[in-house]
């Protein structure tokens, strides 16, 4: 189906009113980006944040007249840049598949989407297409937990996916051989999509969910991956001492780099062989909680 695009730009007050307009005037669909590099890192449970200056993008079909659509439009926001463009013909509901291909994590674990084989078959492959809730690997937080799990023995362990948005970390070490996988989150959308992706990977009869404030009642694990971000991070250092077994592993993701030593030192209390991973960005740590007195 041949279709055009109305391009414009306003401040985040005025996006709303632009979106209602755009779609009263016929658009098929609206979108919203960011005009100004502005970064939102984690909204909170329901909120959908806004950059303050937004790129808006209408898509019309093709039997729309585009002259009097811009001038209808020009009369209701008169000072908003308007841009209007043909775009060649393509498969709408599949254009999203090329920004989102298989991708490799360490030396065999891949995450494949919908409508690919997996590249290497014998690899661990994890399949995930994008969804409501964060997670998909292309973030570096998310790579970083992804190849950790890679190079080590996730073998007979119990691993707790604190924060799993779509299950992604819990998922792949259950792909690797973990016996069971424990995921909270506080976002109801996360644990819907965990449950789903983890049926399509055939481990959700090893998924055990729990509720984000009963966690304290689950047995202690092996290895807890929290993707979240440091502050969060930070508070919940005495709690992640309780849920980790002693010398279990501790997997820390979402830490912006110059972050990383003030999490370092909240955790330096209970556990031990505290190391730093980075990318440009962002941090991993991980770390081994101290092995009990000996009595
Ligand atoms: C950055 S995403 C990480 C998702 C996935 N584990 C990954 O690594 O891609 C963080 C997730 O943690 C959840 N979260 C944030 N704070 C939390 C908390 N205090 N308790 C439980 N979940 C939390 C968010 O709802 C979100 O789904």
């Amino acid at each position: 189906m041949t279709t055009f695009e109305l391009r414009t730009q306003c401040p985040v007050h005025q996006a709303e009113a632009m979106e209602n307009a755009l779609f009263e005037l016929g658009a098929l669909s609206v979108t919203f980006a960011d005009a100004e590099d502005q970064a939102i890192l984690e909204p909170g449970v329901g909120q959908m944040p806004l950059w303050n200056q937004i790129k808006v993008a209408g898509l019309f079909s093709s039997d729309t007249p585009a002259e009097p659509l811009t001038l209808a439009f020009k009369r209701l926001f008169p000072d908003a840049p308007v841009h209007c463009e043909t775009l060649p013909d393509q498969a709408w509901e599949r254009t999203w598949l090329a920004h989102f291909k298989p991708l490799r994590f360490g030396r065999q674990t891949w995450v494949v989407p919908s409508g690919f084989s997996p590249p290497e078959p014998d690899a661990v492959n994890l399949m995930l297409d994008p969804g409501l809730a964060f997670g998909t690997g292309t973030h570096d937080t998310t790579a970083l937990c992804l190849e950790w799990i890679d190079a080590h023995d996730m073998r007979g362990r119990r691993v707790m996916d604190f924060g799993c948005g779509s299950g992604i970390l819990a998922i792949a070490t259950l792909l690797h051989g973990a016996d069971e996988a424990w995921c909270t989150d506080i976002d109801p959308q996360a644990i819907e999509a965990t449950c789903a992706n983890a049926e399509k990977n055939g481990v959700a009869e090893r998924i055990r969910i729990i509720e984000a404030d009963k966690v304290t009642n689950a047995p202690a694990v092996d290895i807890l991956m929290a993707n979240i971000l440091a502050e969060p991070l930070i508070a919940l250092a005495p709690q992640f001492a309780t849920l980790v077994q002693p010398g279990g592993h501790l997997i820390l993701s979402g830490i912006l780099r110059e972050q990383a030593d003030e999490v370092r030192q909240a955790y330096a209390t209970d556990f031990i062989d505290i190391q730093t991973r980075f990318t440009e960005d962002w941090a991993l740590l991980s770390a081994r909680r101290k092995p009990e007195n000996p009595s």
